[in-house]
C-alpha cells in the first residue's frame, strides 16, 4: 500500500499516450501537438470539463518531463526509454494484442520478453496513478496497454475506485485463449470496479472468458471477486458504453465560414469532381484501406465509375512505423494505389489522391464536407470515430457514409450503407450505389446518422461510465 498524497486529484485519467506528443527543440524547451487516435479525441474533451490529471506517456523515447498542465489538465508524464518502448509499446501492445484483439488479421507474436516488459511498465503507470489520487478518487484506466494496472493499482491504493475502458474490440474466447498469459491479463482487469467496452459482444466475450478461466461466478454483467476465505468480497461489472465525439463542437466547427469554404476549394482543387470518394484512417491494417482500393480501383475498371469524373481521397496518417506489419501494409497500398493511378490517371489528374500525412481537424472538417461518399471500410474496430466525426460535419444533410459491419460504430448507426469489407463485389455495389444516392433518399439517412451521433455525444459517454462507477460503495466499507 502507498501513502495518500497529500494534494491528490479527485480524477486521474491513465492511458498510454497523453493527449499531447512531446518533443523538445534546439532550445531544450518542449513543443507539442496533438497525440494520434480515436481515444486521445474521446477523451480530451471530457478532460478539458474536469479538474484532473492524465498520466500518460509523451510519445518519444527516453524522454523525462516534469508534470506541466495544458488546457487545463494536469498532464503527468510517464517515461519509456527506448527498450521499453520497442518490447512493451511496439512489441506486446501492437504487434502481439493488437492483432490478436482485432481478429488476428495479421498473426500475433509471443514473445516472453515482452510480456515482461508490459509488466514493467504497467506497474510504471500504476505507481505513477497512485501517486496522483486523492482519498477515495476516481481513477480511470484506458486501452489494451494497460490491461494489469487495473488490479496493480487496487494493490497499491485500495481506497480509490477504479474504472477501465477497453477501446479497442475484446475477442472471443478461442482467439484470447492463445494468448499465453491469459490468466493474467484477465486477473489484471479485474482489479477494476467496472469495466466499460464498445459493444454489448465485447462485454459478452469478456464474461466468458472469465467464466472459463477463472473459478469466479458471474450473473449477466456481474462478476463475483472472492476474499481469501472464499467470502463474496466486491463485484466487477463488465457492461457496454459505446463512445463518441465532442458532436456539437464539430458540428460548429464545419459550419464556419473557413472550413465551408476550404471544402469548396479543395472540390476545385481537385478538378471538380462528379463523385468524391473520402477514406481517413490512421494506416492500420485493420483498417481495410487495401480492400477498400481494390474495389474502387475494379470499378474504374469496369466502367462503373469513370475515371476522369471520380477521385478517391485516402488520408493514412503514418501509425507504428517501427511495427513489421505497419512498413509492409505501407509497400503494398502504395503500390495498389501507384497501379492505379497508372493505369486510369491522365495528365493533370489522378484518381487517386494518397495523402500519408496527418492533418488538423479543421482541414478533416473541409474534406468531410467536400465528399459525397465517406468510405469506413474496417475489417474490424472496436467503434471508429471518423464515421461519427463525417455525420457531425454534416449539417447540409448531403453525402453517404458506406460503413463496415465489422465497425462498433455499425451497431449504433442506422442511416449508414452497411457492407462485408471481404466481400467486393458487394462492396463495390454499395459504392455505386451510394455514388448516385437520390438526394432525398440521402438526406434521410444522413438525418438518422446526425440524431444519433449529435443526441450521444463523448459527454454523455463519460458521464454514463462515471456515474456507475461512482454508484460503486466507496472502499473503506471493503477493507
Ligand atoms: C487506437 C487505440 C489507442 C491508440 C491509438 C493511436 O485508437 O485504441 O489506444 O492510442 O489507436 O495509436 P498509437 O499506437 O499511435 O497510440
Amino acid at each position: 500500500m502507498l501513502a495518500v498524497p497529500e494534494d491528490g486529484y479527485d480524477l486521474v485519467v491513465v492511458a498510454n499516450r497523453l493527449p499531447v506528443d512531446v518533443s523538445l527543440g534546439d532550445d531544450g524547451e518542449p513543443t507539442w501537438t496533438r497525440s494520434p487516435g480515436g481515444l486521445v479525441t474521446a477523451l480530451a474533451p471530457v478532460m478539458a470539463n474536469a479538474d484532473g490529471a492524465w498520466v500518460g506517456w509523451g510519445g518519444a523515447p527516453g524522454l523525462t518531463l516534469d508534470p506541466f498542465e495544458v488546457d487545463g489538465t494536469q498532464l503527468i508524464p510517464v517515461t519509456l526509454s527506448a527498450d521499453d518502448v520497442e518490447r512493451y509499446y511496439e512489441g506486446f501492445s501492437n504487434d502481439t494484442l493488437w492483432p490478436l484483439y482485432h481478429d488476428v488479421i495479421a498473426p500475433p507474436a509471443f514473445h516472453r520478453q515482452w510480456w515482461e516488459a508490459y509488466r514493467r511498465v504497467n506497474r510504471r503507470f500504476a505507481e505513477a496513478a497512485a501517486q496522483q489520487a486523492a482519498r477515495g478518487a476516481t481513477v480511470w484506466v484506458h486501452d489494451y496497454q494497460l490491461q494489469l494496472v487495473p488490479s496493480m493499482l487496487r494493490e497499491l491504493r485500495p481506497d480509490v475506485r477504479i474504472g477501465y475502458f477497453h477501446h479497442i474490440p475484446f475477442p472471443p474466447l478461442e482467439i484470447f485463449a492463445q494468448l499465453p498469459w491469459r490468466k493474467a491479463v484477465v486477473e489484471g482487469l479485474l482489479g477494476a470496479d467496472l469495466i466499460g467496452f464498445q459493444r454489448g459482444g465485447d462485454a459478452a466475450n469478456f464474461v466468458r472468458i472469465v467464466r472459463r478461466l477463472t473459478d469466479l461466478t458471474t450473473r449477466g454483467q456481474i462478476i463475483t471477486i472472492d476474499d481469501e476465505n472464499g467470502r463474496p468480497a466486491r463485484h466487477v461489472r463488465a457492461a457496454a458504453f459505446p463512445i463518441s465525439i465532442d458532436s456539437a463542437a464539430f458540428d460548429a466547427l464545419a459550419r464556419t465560414e473557413a472550413v465551408q469554404k476550404r471544402a469548396l476549394e479543395i472540390r476545385h482543387e481537385l478538378g471538380d469532381p462528379t463523385v468524391l470518394l473520402l477514406g481517413v484512417d490512421r494506416l492500420d491494417y485493420t483498417k481495410g484501406i487495401r480492400h477498400r482500393i481494390k474495389a474502387y480501383g475494379e470499378l474504374l475498371e469496369d466502367g462503373r465509375l469513370s475515371p476522369s469524373e471520380t477521385t478517391l481521397v485516402q488520408v493514412a496518417s503514418p501509425s507504428r512505423e517501427n511495427v513489421g506489419a505497419y512498413a509492409q501494409l505501407r509497400d503494398e497500398v502504395e503500390l495498389l494505389v501507384g497501379r492505379i493511378n497508372g493505369d486510369f490517371g491522365q495528365v493533370g489528374h489522378a484518381p487517386v489522391q494518397y495523402l500519408h500525412q496527418s492533418f488538423p481537424m479543421e482541414e478533416m472538417a473541409a474534406l468531410y464536407l467536400a465528399a459525397d461518399v465517406m468510405l469506413v471500410t474496417a475489417l474490424r474496430d472496436g467503434m471508429n470515430l471518423v464515421a461519427k466525426e463525417y455525420a457531425a460535419a454534416r449539417s447540409d444533410e448531403r453525402g453517404a457514409l458506406v460503413l463496415s459491419e465489422f465497425t462498433g460504430a455499425a451497431d449504433e448507426l442506422s442511416g449508414a450503407i452497411l457492407v462485408n469489407p471481404h466481400d467486393i463485389d458487394g462492396m463495390k455495389d454499395a459504392i455505386t450505389y451510394a455514388a448516385h444516392l437520390d438526394p432525398r433518399e440521402a438526406r434521410k439517412r444522413m438525418r438518422r446518422l446526425r440524431r444519433r451521433v449529435l443526441g450521444h455525444d463523448v459527454n454523455a459517454w463519460s458521464r454514463e461510465f462515471l456515474a456507475v462507477l461512482t454508484a460503486v460503495p466507496p472502499r473503506e466499507s471493503h477493507v
